[in-house]
């Protein structure tokens, strides 16, 4: 199994030696763990598709410290500079156009001429990017196609020896994965809806093209992208034999084999962070099917739907 070690400074400068040497480190940022390698040498990116055994043609997030790392790697306009002025460090991507001499592995953004670009507001994941000195491309610690991990020993499950060593420092405070901006257009897209609300965006930027308005241009947004075993049924009102309920608000419908209450006041915020750790909690086999209970379709409620929905479309391939 990976070594699971508490986040501390010796780990930390531990872990930022392994980075550097090309070898795959998972650690903790605002959102969820993310299974980093170093950004700049392809061997470390070509290693993270292989432990993720991920499609080789969904591009990586590239993590630094703060926007002038940022602006090394990519070329801002002035929205772009605006939502980072407003979001950074936390949880917004946003996806640029790749500086030509700013060094990062070809592979991490999979051949496209873009690149997506973070600054995680987490003090691990900070000191790491410190010690490492070198941008982090780090996709969620999860193997391809399953729910993002919220703890480190979610990584453990999921990634046993393929990654060398696991930060942990808890559950991740806001349990999404961060909102994807696409900036390189005209008109800002949001390829995924996260914790930086599409309401948010919209103030600050004006009009944002939606999901699904256009071209897929998220690889990541494959309709079965963040699955459990078990089958998932959204916004459901009744229960079906055997099946186990995620519920949100004060009441849940009876008959459900088992209950684990996303937030029982209708905290958006607080379903977000129960969310991933609840539906691997139920996704055992002596349950038929996985339901949830209707989740309002606003702010924060757009992000875990969309993870909902997902979780929930046919499983191709
Ligand atoms: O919260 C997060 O974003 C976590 C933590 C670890 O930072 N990371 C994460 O990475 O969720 P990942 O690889 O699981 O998701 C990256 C998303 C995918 O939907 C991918 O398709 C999209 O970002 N993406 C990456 N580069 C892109 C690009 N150049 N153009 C369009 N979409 C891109
Ligand atoms: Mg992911």
């Amino acid at each position: 199994m990976a070594d699971i070690s508490p986040a501390g400074a010796v780990a930390i400068a531990r872990a930022a030696a392994l980075l550097r040497a090309g070898r795959l480190v998972a650690f903790p940022t605002e959102t969820v763990y993310g299974l980093g390698g170093d950004a700049t040498n392809d061997h470390a990116v070509a290693a993270i598709f292989a432990a993720k055994a991920r499609p080789r043609f969904n591009p990586l997030i590239v993590h630094v410290r703060d926007l002038a790392g940022a602006e090394r790697l990519a070329v801002f306009n002035s929205p772009a500079r605006r939502a980072a002025a407003r979001f950074w460090p936390g949880p917004l991507t946003l996806v640029l156009p790749r500086q030509a001499d700013g060094g990062l592995s070809l592979l991490a953004s999979a051949g496209l001429d873009t690149v997506a670009i973070r600054v995680p507001d987490h003090p691990v994941a900070q000191a790491l990017l410190r010690e490492a000195d070198r941008p982090i491309a780090a996709p969620s610690a999860n193997r391809s196609g399953r729910v993002s991990p919220t703890q480190g020993a979610h990584v453990a499950e999921d990634l046993g020896d393929d990654v060398e060593l696991i930060l942990d420092d808890g559950p991740t405070p806001v349990g999404l994965e961060s909102t994807v901006l696409d900036v390189s257009g005209e008109v800002p897209a949001l390829l995924r809806p996260g914790p930086v609300t599409f309401e948010a965006l919209t103030d600050l930027l004006g009009a944002i093209a939606l999901p699904g308005s256009g071209l897929p241009r998220s690889p990541g947004m494959l309709p079965s992208h963040y699955a459990p075993r078990l089958p998932v049924r959204v916004a459901a009102t009744e229960a079906s034999p055997g099946e186990a309920l995620l519920a949100f608000g004060p009441d849940a419908p009876s008959g459900f084999a088992e209950v684990l209450w996303l937030s029982r006041s209708g905290d958006l915020a607080e379903a977000a962070a129960n969310l991933f750790a609840m539906l691997r909690r139920l996704d055992r086999p002596s349950f038929t099917g996985i339901a949830v209970m209707p989740i309002p379709e606003h702010s924060l409620g757009r992000a875990i739907n969309d993870r909902l929905r997902r979780a929930a479309a046919p499983r191709g391939g």
